[in-house]
């Protein structure tokens, strides 16, 4: 039986990474094939793609250009990475996928949600998610973290509070759109509480 694709998506600082690697790690404990992947990035190919676009240096980078290089590296991690561990019957957690393209370029740098769909359905050929785990914190809050906790920013970080405004209300839409495949999590509480409710939203998704 093929594994369970599952996605975790949420506006920077929103602790998606330290929650989905903690998920991930219970799963693993609990006896689950389960592997987890991040976006953009996940292999080689990718992660020198990730490099080009998050480079602090790159401020002249055009935003439908951005928009391409994420569904460039979208397609070589899900081709080469995602598509043979389904395959293999292993639960993949992605740290990010398309709604993140949505959410950022759709909304973020203003291309529209349509085109940058239409772009990603080039690169995943119809390849979505089963479900997606997504983490609420208003970006104000969520940008308070980041400045808090990490030492260097990348090029979108480093974005205005109004980008990341946008950027969440993007991703309002996306929840809108997509309300069957998403399952909303308050992600401003205590960490904890945020890894105990995505471990059992993903825990039901994989045991059906
Ligand atoms: P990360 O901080 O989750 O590793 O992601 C890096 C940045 O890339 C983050 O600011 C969100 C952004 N991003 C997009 O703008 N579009 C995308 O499609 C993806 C996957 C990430």
């Amino acid at each position: 039986m093929a594994g369970k694709f599952i996605t975790f998506e949420g506006p920077d600082g929103s602790g998606k990474t330290t929650v989905s690697t903690a998920v991930c790690r219970k799963l693993a404990e609990a006896g689950y094939a389960v592997s987890y992947t991040r976006e953009p990035g996940g292999s080689r190919i990718a992660e020198e793609i990730r490099n080009v676009i998050l480079d602090p240096e790159n401020t002249e980078e055009d935003p439908r250009t951005e928009a391409l290089l994420y569904a460039a590296s979208r397609r070589q991690h899900l081709v080469e990475v995602v598509l043979p561990l389904l395959k293999k019957g292993v639960n993949v957690i992605s740290d990010r996928f398309i709604d993140s393209s949505l959410a950022y370029q759709g909304f973020g740098r203003h291309i529209g949600m349509e085109e940058v769909w239409n772009i990603n359905q080039f690169a995943i050929e119809g390849h979505m998610p089963d479900r997606t785990i997504f983490l609420n914190i208003p970006a104000e809050l969520g940008l308070e973290r980041i400045n808090a906790n990490r030492s260097s920013l990348d090029r979108l970080d480093q974005e205005a509070l109004s980008f990341h405004e946008d950027v969440y209300n993007g991703y309002q839409k996306v929840i809108e759109t997509y309300r069957d495949r998403m399952i909303i999590i308050d992600a401003s509480r205590d960490v904890d509480l945020v890894i105990e409710d995505a471990y059992n939203a993903v825990k039901g998704i994989i045991d059906g």
